[in-house]
């Protein structure tokens, strides 16, 4: 399977493409979205991480902005340069001139049927304007695997809204109705699988690019929030689901999306929700992958 990577990095989105570029998923192109920061920051920010994974792929910059309303960055959390402020090389290779959903529509429509896996890290708004503009290209996607939403648990951008969803909840409610092969992991899932201390010094161990860039990551993740000890790794979810299903429990949800503040709720669509994992399984097919 081919795969498509659309992402806001985002201290949790680096992590999750290193592991990606490095683990061999065969990726043919990085998307990316206003989200954690604004778009010419979450932008450069792939490149950085492309270059920390000795990798070059085409990056199509996209949505600068969530369809209604204004972009609302995460600074807090991610720092002002979305890398935590740690230091990655400056990146050769500048974005492509073709714009994200441009470029998602031409490599949907050029393989087969199915043929494109799409992972979400972010706001879903590239996604939901591809669905807009080009109604029977998105019906050529293969399955969708997007890390957002909060079910039992609360949320982390208002009392049940998950921030993916809730910074674009319009966006969010196109995808979810589309009737896509769509999996979402949220916020239940993702909070079970942490990075502490102890996996940090593990990543070093390593001694390779990849682990030592996430170990750096994860620790200005704890930087943002020194009264936690560990963090969740919300957005590795992803291609870590890719990789190894079966160390997740998936269950069939009929949900749809609050158009205002992002929540779900229940509706009409049938969409798979990854609810529970194998943390210490998973952690340990990370750092695996990260240490190629
Ligand atoms: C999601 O929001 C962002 O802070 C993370 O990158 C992740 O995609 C978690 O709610
Ligand atoms: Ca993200």
């Amino acid at each position: 399977m081919t795969i498509i990577i659309d992402t806001d990095p985002g201290i949790d989105d680096a992590i999750a493409l290193l592991y990606a570029l490095r683990s061999g998923q065969d990726i043919v192109a990085i998307t990316t979205v206003a989200g954690n920061l604004g778009l010419s920051v979450t932008t450069g920010n792939a490149a950085r991480v492309l270059a920390v994974a000795g990798r070059d792929l085409p990056i199509h910059a996209g949505a600068d902005a969530p369809l209604h309303g204004d972009a609302k960055p995460e600074i807090g959390i991610h720092g002002d340069d979305g890398l935590g402020g740690v230091a990655f090389p400056e990146p050769a290779t500048p974005s492509s001139t073709i714009g994200a959903v441009d470029a998602m529509i031409d490599l949907v429509n050029t393989h087969e049927p199915g043929a494109i896996t799409l992972f979400c890290l972010g706001p879903l708004t590239n996604l939901a304007q591809l669905i807009d503009m080009a109604p029977d290209c998105a019906k050529r996607l293969g399955r969708v695997i997007a890390m957002g939403g909060a079910l039992d648990e609360p949320g982390n951008a208002g009392a049940r809204a998950e921030f993916n969803l809730a910074h674009d909840a319009h966006a969010a409610d196109i995808v979810l109705s589309a009737g896509l092969d769509l999996t979402l992991i949220p916020l239940d899932a993702t909070r079970q699988i942490r990075a502490d201390a102890d996996y940090v010094a593990a990543l070093r161990v390593a001694d390779r690019p990849a682990a030592a860039a996430t170990a750096a990551l994860i620790e200005a993740y704890f930087d943002a929030s020194t009264s936690q000890k560990s963090r969740p790794l919300h957005d590795p979810c992803v291609p870590l689901y890719y990789s190894r299903p079966e160390l997740f429990e998936v269950e069939t949800r009929l949900l749809s999306v609050d158009r205002l503040t992002g929540a779900l709720e229940a509706g009409p669509n049938e969409i798979k929700v990854a609810m529970k994992l194998d943390a210490s399984s998973l952690r340990d097919e990370l750092r695996r992958g990260l240490s190629l």
